[in-house]
């Protein structure tokens, strides 16, 4: 953390704005990992009035106008049918992009940063981690109703914002050759990492055949379905609006699911340094599938779908798991390490819940018919 709250650069994108008021105080807000992100009072005529600015992070996203096309047609979509369907009191169950002077929906700082500006969501909040079965049913029926209200998104194909994101076979074969080049020599203190990796390549391959053979669709995802990208009302705790929109691209709604799944069904967070805490909590699992089947999109999905819905838990956490694994021989260049063991104890954790999916593959299986059954 810097010592000063907002940086240097934030005068000369506030005033790429056009907000009424003057300007109150502007701070650090939230605790997401990838922007920056900052809360600003602005006092107006008709009362204080709070905005979120977000620095994007470019290194990650490297298209930040076409990102954030995607996040306009999205908003705008989903606005339009909350609009529709409750009334303009609605407006805070879609996130709302502020528009720069010039009308775009970024401002970039001299410095080449890019900016943008939401309105801020009132009357809610975030969690950072699953707490109750309550929370991961919420979250899970979000995700779901997002993916659904998505389905007749108009003008084509979302740009794909990170190629291949969650495309397994090509995230393997970066595994591979990392473990080949071995650049900073540690691939012989992994074995026991790279073997457990390499014994379960062939998971890599399983929903990309299905999609190769129409089995399984392409649809709008999220692709980051984490608890704190859902705003909860602070009365009834349901869900406000799906928010962090930096990821949405085409995909499967099994890459969403199972994303739910690594991080909101697991005892522990990524990087417990001890693997032995981390495994899957199948009450929560359980309340995440209720979630998702009783959400709009529960309805179409196939039987494919159904049937894999445990297994896209394991395939996230795999491709995670050896994500992390390629950082750590490539000499930690991706991820933010705070120790230079970092990434090797998050795979070695994501391994772990590899471990315990699989322990309960059927117990899973079981729980999807359970709750399908009694839909
Ligand atoms: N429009 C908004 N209104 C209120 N809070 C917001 C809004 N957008 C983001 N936040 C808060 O800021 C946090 C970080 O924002 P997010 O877009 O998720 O960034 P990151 O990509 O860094 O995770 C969120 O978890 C949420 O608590
Ligand atoms: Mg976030």
């Amino acid at each position: 953390m810097s010592h000063t709250p907002v940086p240097a650069e934030f005068p000369e994108v506030l005033a790429a704005y056009a907000l009424a008021g003057r300007l109150v105080s502007a701070e650090p807000y939230g605790s997401g990992h990838i922007n920056e992100t900052y809360a600003i009072v602005m006092a107006a005529d008709a009362g204080p009035r709070r905005y979120i600015f977000q620095k994007v992070n470019h290194l990650i996203f490297k298209n930040v106008p076409a990102l954030m096309d995607n996040v306009r047609r999205v908003t705008e979509h989903i606005a339009a049918k909350v609009r529709a369907a409750e009334g303009e009191a609605a407006a805070r169950r879609a996130l709302t992009v502020v528009p720069a002077r010039d009308g775009r929906t970024f401002a970039q700082d001299a410095g080449s940063g890019f900016w943008r500006v939401y309105d801020f969501i009132e009357g809610a909040h975030t969690v950072d981690r699953v707490e109750t079965e309550a929370q991961a049913r919420v979250a899970a029926r979000a995700f779901g109703d997002f993916q659904a209200q998505l389905a007749d998104l108009p003008g084509g194909r979302l740009h794909e914002t990170i190629p291949n994101f969650h495309h397994t076979r090509s995230r393997f074969e970066t595994f591979r050759r990392a473990v080949a080049e071995d650049c900073v020599g540690r691939a012989s203190e992994v074995k026991a990492e790279i073997d457990f990796a390499f014994a379960r390549e062939a998971d890599a391959d399983v929903l990309l055949n299905r999609l190769a053979r129409g089995e399984v669709s392409e649809r709008v995802t999220h692709n980051d379905t984490k608890i704190n990208n859902v705003m909860l009302d602070d009365v009834t705790g349901r869900a406000v609006a799906v928010i962090d929109l930096d990821t949405i691209m085409p995909g499967l709604p099994l890459y969403d699911f199972g994303e739910m799944v690594r991080t909101s069904a697991s005892s522990t967070f990524e990087d417990d340094p001890n693997p032995g805490n981390m495994q899957l909590r199948l009450p929560l699992f359980r309340a995440l599938v209720e979630g998702y089947l009783g959400s709009a999109v529960g309805g179409v999905l196939n039987a494919t779908e159904r049937a894999h819905l445990g297994f896209s838990g394991k395939l996230m956490t795999y491709e995670n798991g050896i994500r992390f694994l390629t950082d750590y021989l490539q000499g930690d260049t991706y991820y933010k390490i705070k120790h230079p063991r970092h990434n090797l104890e998050r795979c070695r954790t994501q391994f772990a819940l590899i471990r315990s999916l699989e322990a309960q593959q059927g117990a899973m299986a079981r729980i999807v018919d359970e709750v399908f059954g009694g839909r």
